[in-house]
């Protein structure tokens, strides 16, 4: 098997993308750290703001701050709007097929914790199963088990190859009548595998099986097409998608969410309310119980249009030639080992140097000015399935530039030359 990485497949090349005028739109980007200028390679784990995102936040606390979907007066009507304007362009970005499949929640970790307490509960009982895979975050892991446990369900675990590549056939004999859902990452935040989603959801179709899936590291990379994959359910955070943090979004089927109960109940989530009968709202709304982090939903609108502005196949493809530049230049080092080199990956790069903790790495590379994140990444059993404690993960964004990636590499050298 080659050990080139793939190259995305829908790339257009037709205006240049102009990075460096790209990072004047981040203020954040305009600054020292410890005296050298800053690399921040640690968008896995949250990306910086464009003013445009600063601006709509700022713009609706001045001018039009207001409860949403409870007044008549005119501040009311435009938070309202503005509100529900920003779930019809998360709508368009996902491709769902109609605005009432986008409940916005706080984050990824809330949408699979809301699958999980209300799909779950609801569906999944003794003796049944839920497969995930060996690369998984601790959000898609944890509430899971805490739903096993709770109702006497078994979680299983689709293994995956040295490369950090899950092994389908494996998966696939994983399939089964007990197999009540299914819950895999679109992209794995430790090694930067992409799952072949669309496989999947085809394999898991042939058992009626629902298929959630965990965007957070996919959705800032790549175009998703929710009803493409033929996903039933998909999760984003959009921190990690230079929007605001917390908020995020829980994409489901319609089927699936009318016929799934409440989450929290409170305002908004009803349509009446009586000491005898609670009659529940329509969807979204019906997941969505009390006041809702209205500017942070904006920021996220803001964000998503300002991505489209640019072109997410742009984007994908320009961090596509940093993670190539940057893997061949860290691979050379000697003593560095890559963690993670699926064949289709994006946006990570893990890896560990003979003798060094990844703390000690990461520490040196910050007094060189370059952020990057040391640590098990939220994915401890990543980290045992290659018998390691942690690793340094470099993650890539829109804003990145191979300059930085020589940075990068010129840290890592120097790391050598002070610890090896
Ligand atoms: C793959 C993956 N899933 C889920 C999460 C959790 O996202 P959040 O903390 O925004 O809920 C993360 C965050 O790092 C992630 O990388």
């Amino acid at each position: 098997m080659s050990t080139a990485l793939k190259t995305p497949e829908a790339h257009v090349a037709t205006t240049a993308y102009d990075v460096q005028k790209i990072r004047q739109d981040f203020p954040v980007l305009n600054q020292m750290a410890h005296g050298k200028p800053l690399v921040y390679l640690d968008n896995a784990a949250t990306t910086q703001k464009p003013q445009a995102v600063i601006n709509a936040i700022v713009d609706y606390y001045q001018h039009d701050n207001s409860n949403v979907h409870r007044g008549v007066h005119l501040l009311s009507e435009r938070a309202t709007q503005a509100y529900e304007k920003a779930r019809e362009t998360v709508q368009h970005f996902l491709n769902a097929a109609h605005s009432s499949e986008i409940v916005f929640v706080r984050g990824t970790t809330e949408a699979i914790n809301l699958v999980a307490q209300t799909y779950g509960r609801k569906n999944i009982g003794k003796g049944d199963e839920i497969l995930i895979t060996a690369m998984e975050h601790h959000s898609n892991i944890v509430p899971w088990q805490m739903l096993c446990e709770e109702k006497g369900a078994t979680l299983r675990v689709a293994p995956i190859n040295d490369r950090g590549e899950l092994l389908l056939d494996e998966f696939e004999k994983l399939l089964g009548p007990k197999t009540k859902l299914v819950a895999i990452p679109h992209l794995s935040n430790a090694l930067g595998t992409i799952n072949p989603v669309r496989e999947i959801t085809r394999l898991a179709r042939q058992h009626n099986i629902p298929v959630l899936v965990d965007g957070a590291q996919a959705a800032p990379r790549m175009r998703v097409d929710v009803q493409e994959l033929d996903v039933d359910f998909y999760a984003i955070s959009s921190h990690k998608l230079y929007g605001p943090t917390g908020v995020g979004v829980l994409y489901g089927k319609t089927k699936l969410l009318e016929a799934m109960p409440p989450y929290q109940g409170g305002g908004d989530m009803i349509a009446s309310v009586t000491f005898e009968k609670t009659i529940y709202n329509k969807i979204p709304y019906k997941f969505e119980a009390g006041t809702p982090d209205i500017a942070g939903v904006i920021g996220l609108g803001a964000a998503i249009e300002y991505l489209e502005r640019l072109g997410i196949d742009k984007i994908e493809q320009h961090e596509h030639e940093l993670l190539v530049y940057a893997t061949e230049k860290i691979s050379a080092i000697p003593g560095v080992t890559v963690i993670g080199t699926a064949q289709n990956k994006a946006g990570v790069l893990s890896f560990v140097m003979d003798g060094i903790h990844p703390h000690d790495i990461g520490t040196i590379l910050d007094h060189e000015g370059i952020a990057v994140r040391t640590g098990h990444h939220c994915a401890q059993p990543v980290m045992q399935r290659y018998n390691i404690p942690a690793t340094a993960r470099a993650s890539f964004g829109l804003y990145n530039t191979k300059e930085e990636v020589d940075a990068l590499v010129a840290g890592i050298k120097r790391v050598s030359e002070v610890l090896a």
